[in-house]
């Protein structure tokens, strides 16, 4: 059973009724844009075709009360009096409710049941599709207008402030928003975003190193802060507004780390703006070649790569039919992604299995992606 069948079969059962309403927000996969939403780069992600659901109706009372069927338990809480337990999945539900509440909205109770496939901890952004799908439910529930810019940031706050990752915007964006058969080109500081195509006869191919991601919060923050006394050398706010001419002027006066980062992010933003031409132009080839380029410079210079996360990358390359790959998410573990020719599809996932098998030792999975819409609403 898929995880829509799922909630909704299980609703049934534990409340004899069909459900008012059937929510889903799909993970995503970023094709390019390592770690430049936060320094008001561009990024450039798929929502794809894995999504959290939830099947729900409404309460009388203030009362939210939610069962997961894939994570243990079940969170029930009081809008009018709630604090964070540390209670894993269920705090972003009370998290979503607290950020909604700051600002101003005036909420009402629900029930329902949660189900997803978005795997956990792989880069996959399955947090984001929780936060999002949360979102919904108490949009439909509250009566609020979806208004994506705002509800994006109402969700990255719930994380950065009550789960407390510090992420930046293209996860909760790109999970309200993403469009069918398209990745889109966002700019992190407007907000504004366009729909690119994807290259005709290419397939998005996730590449689970099957490792989690350790230590990663701690690390990402870190990231931050060094990309923060980088914008500071150079006198601006963010790195999006040093470019290439300007960092090349000075690099030599920076310390050796903060060089580092700094070239990372401000070479990745020149290379997702040049992707979304590439796939303008329907190029697959060139797009393939950025995103090699780009897992190069976030594995040697921001250093958020992994052992298996570089195996994986440099086998899917000796691939044929295999355009470009890189690590995607924010690292240290989960996810690859790769542009792969859909006539040697085939071939390319078993070759991957085995090998990386063989050199890794471990059972890598391979999730062949299609870019779908956002999040979205089953009125039943
Ligand atoms: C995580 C964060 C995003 C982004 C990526 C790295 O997924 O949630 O905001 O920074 O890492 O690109």
């Amino acid at each position: 059973m898929n995880p829509k069948e799922r909630v909704i079969t299980e609703f049934k059962r534990k409340y004899n009724q069909d459900p008012k309403w059937v929510v889903r927000s799909p993970g995503r996969v970023n094709l390019i844009g390592g770690h430049t939403d936060y320094n008001d780069g561009f990024v450039l992600p798929m929502a794809i075709n894995y999504a959290t659901w939830i099947a729900l109706r409404p309460r009388s009372d203030k009362k939210v009360v939610v069962r997961s069927l894939d994570l243990d338990g079940r969170i029930e809480f009081d809008l009018d009096d709630f604090e964070n337990t540390d209670s894993g999945w269920g705090e972003y539900v009370k998290g979503i409710a607290w950020a909604l509440l700051e600002d101003g909205l005036q909420l009402s109770g629900w029930e329902g049941v949660l189900s997803g496939n978005v795997p956990i901890g792989s880069g996959l952004s399955s947090s984001a599709a929780l936060e999002l799908s949360v979102a919904k439910a108490f949009s439909l529930t509250s009566g609020f207008s979806w208004d994506v810019l705002k509800i994006s940031k109402i969700a990255q706050l719930a994380e950065n402030d009550w789960v407390g990752m510090k992420c930046g915007i293209m996860d909760q964006l790109i999970s309200a928003a993403g469009e069918k058969d398209h990745a889109l080109l966002i700019d992190c500081r407007t907000l504004e975003s366009s729909p690119v195509p994807l290259p005709a006869g290419t397939a998005v191919v996730v590449l689970d190193t099957n490792t989690h991601r350790g230590l990663v919060d701690s690390a990402y923050n870190e990231r931050r802060e060094q990309c923060e006394s980088a914008a500071e050398f150079f006198g601006v706010s963010k790195l999006r507004d040093v470019n290439l001419d300007e960092f090349h002027k000075r690099e030599t006066e920076m310390d050796p780390l903060s060089r580092k980062r700094a070239r990372h992010i401000i070479t990745e933003n020149d290379r997702v703006q040049k992707s979304a031409e590439a796939m303008k132009n329907g190029d697959a080839q060139l797009l393939g070649n950025l995103i090699s380029a780009a897992h190069k410079s976030i594995s040697e210079d921001y250093e958020v790569s992994s052992k298996e996360l570089d195996l994986i990358v440099e086998i899917a390359l000796e691939q044929p039919g295999c355009f470009g790959s890189r690590m995607t998410g924010a690292g240290f573990g989960g996810c690859a992604v790769a542009l792969v020719d859909e006539d040697q599809l085939d071939s390319f996932v078993t070759n991957i299995m085995g090998q990386y098998k063989n050199k890794a030792g471990l059972e890598a999975k391979v999730y062949v992606s299609r870019a779908c819409e956002g999040t979205s609403v089953i009125e039943m």
